[in-house]
């Protein structure tokens, strides 16, 4: 399936958008369609080698342009130096992509103290601090910018083996939500965006390792039958980074092919053959038939 993009050629002409993790996975494939719109793009995160060789290959693909700036999110000197060289560069910031994580699969009770902190710190305090940054430059500014964090379905539903993950999620949900509520008044918005499985190296090798990979097939809980596709992630993203999505904030979204739904009690039973459905209805029936005789 090849995804064409939604929004019209200028759909972000002229607008500045900073994404952290944009070097690699999602954060790569949105950058690459917020440039196809018009948009210039800062792109950071601790490896600045990575983020260089995006940046050229971006801009040679797409014709736009790409400043790439090393910045490890948990540090409030490096975000600011983003920012001030995307101010140079581009001259203002009009929207911020918060896609940075880390992330692995793990029993809790297996985790180090450190363990722990090193991914709450990299999604909430660096969701947070960065927002925080930005924000504040926006109000002083009289700039309505946009904010879109990078969520995760278990976000709301919680999910164990990746409770740091979730527990930093979470909280970002909540700030996206909170923030929505509290910048409107300066036209600032904050939406997020919850993915089911969109194949990435970065999440693959962290969460489905040998033997996980073989035990379990992503897509045989969902009810399409398939992971996401980059370009269909890039396509909501760009939206509500957009002003096409002016009138909504606070909002979180799902891109998950209904995968969340199958915690629903008998979500699961597709399973049950036809001729085990006749069984089924003749069994129910025959219980009815009785009770109505008692
Ligand atoms: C137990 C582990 C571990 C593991 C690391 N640690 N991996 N503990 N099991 N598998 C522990 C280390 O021993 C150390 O604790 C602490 O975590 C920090 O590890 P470092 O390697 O020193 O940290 P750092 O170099 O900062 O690397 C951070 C990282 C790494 C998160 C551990 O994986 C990384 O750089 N990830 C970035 C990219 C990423 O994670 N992408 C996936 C996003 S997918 P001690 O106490 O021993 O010192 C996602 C959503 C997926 O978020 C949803 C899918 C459906
Ligand atoms: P990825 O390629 O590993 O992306 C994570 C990015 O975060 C990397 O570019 C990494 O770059 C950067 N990063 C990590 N620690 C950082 C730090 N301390 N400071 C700055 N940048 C840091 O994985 P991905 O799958 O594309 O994930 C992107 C986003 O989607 C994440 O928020 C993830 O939680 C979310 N998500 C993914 C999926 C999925 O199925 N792929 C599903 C749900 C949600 P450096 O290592 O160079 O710093």
């Amino acid at each position: 399936m090849n995804v064409s993009g939604m929004l019209r050629d200028d759909a972000l002409k002229g607008k500045t958008i900073i994404v952290t993790g944009g070097g690699t996975g999602l954060g790569k494939s949105i950058s690459r369609y917020l440039l196809q719109l018009g948009a210039n793009v800062t792109i950071c995160s601790r490896r600045q080698n990575v983020i260089d060789e995006t940046a050229k290959e971006l801009m040679a693909e797409t014709g736009g342009q790409v400043l790439a700036v090393a910045c490890d999110v948990r540090n409030t000197t490096e975000i600011e130096n983003v920012m001030a060289r995307t101010i140079d560069t581009f001259g203002r910031i009009d929207g911020l992509l918060n896609n940075s994580a880390g992330n692995f699969i793990s029993p809790t009770e297996r985790l180090s103290y450190k363990a722990f902190d090193t991914i709450v710190d990299i999604v909430l305090r660096g969701t947070y601090y960065f927002t925080l940054a930005v924000g504040k430059y926006w109000i002083e500014n009289k700039i309505p910018g946009t904010v879109l964090n990078i969520s995760t379905t278990y976000a709301t539903t919680g999910s164990g083996y990746v409770v740091p993950s979730a527990v930093a999620k979470g909280g970002a949900l909540i700030m996206t939500k909170s923030l929505a509520a509290e910048w409107g008044k300066y036209g600032i918005r904050l939406n997020a965006i919850a993915p089911g499985p969109f194949p990435t190296k970065g999440a693959w090798d962290r969460l489905f390792p040998e033997p996980l990979a073989s035990m379990m097939d992503p897509t045989s809980r969902i009810p399409l039958h398939r992971v996401g596709e980059h370009g269909e992630l890039a396509n909501l993203a760009a939206f509500l980074l957009s002003d096409f999505s002016g009138y909504i904030t606070g909002e979180s979204i799902t891109i998950d092919g209904g995968e969340v739904l199958m915690a629903g009690e008998f979500s699961h039973l597709e399973k049950v053959t036809s001729d085990q459905w006749d069984m089924i209805e003749q069994t129910i029936k025959q219980a009815n038939r009785a009770s109505k005789k008692e």
